[in-house]
């Protein structure tokens, strides 16, 4: 992908939405060996329960994330195991759920910032 030399200050990020779930599909299809049901993609864009935010450039998802603030007694086992043993149960933990950069674009901070 040819690029202009000032391109990342043209990224921009706004949250999901039940419109890009087409794009999505297509981005988690090449990103990840498994395929989420359609459920899936619906909560992500449509449940307040998720913070899913899209990295665009000139318009188009180049990146997004998503995850979800829950207790650490609603971790996986061996999740909880890389916390640390200071926080107690009720700790709030951000869990990120799905990351994905284009593989153009990687390598360049956008992951980091997301
Ligand atoms: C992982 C991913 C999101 C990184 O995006 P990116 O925009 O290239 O990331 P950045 O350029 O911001 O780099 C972020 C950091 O991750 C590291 N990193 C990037 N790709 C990595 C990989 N495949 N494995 C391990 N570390 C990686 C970078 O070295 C960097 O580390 P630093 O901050 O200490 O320098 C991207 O490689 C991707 O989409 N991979 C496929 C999907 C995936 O595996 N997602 C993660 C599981 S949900």
């Amino acid at each position: 992908m040819e690029m202009p030399s000032d391109w990342t200050r043209c990224i921009q990020f706004r949250l999901l939405t039940p419109s890009d779930v087409p794009v999505l599909k297509v981005l988690c299809a090449d990103w990840f060996p498994i395929r989420y049901p359609d459920s899936w993609y619906k909560d992500i864009t449509g449940d307040p329960r998720f913070h899913s935010l899209a990295a665009t450039y000139c318009g188009s998802i180049i990146g997004f994330i998503v995850s979800e603030v829950k207790p650490k007694h609603k971790c996986s086992k061996e999740d909880s195991k890389i916390l640390s043993w200071q926080f107690n149960n009720r700790t709030d933990v951000a869990y990120i759920l799905s990351l994905g950069v284009i593989r153009e674009l990687r390598g360049h901070g956008i992951g980091n910032i997301l």
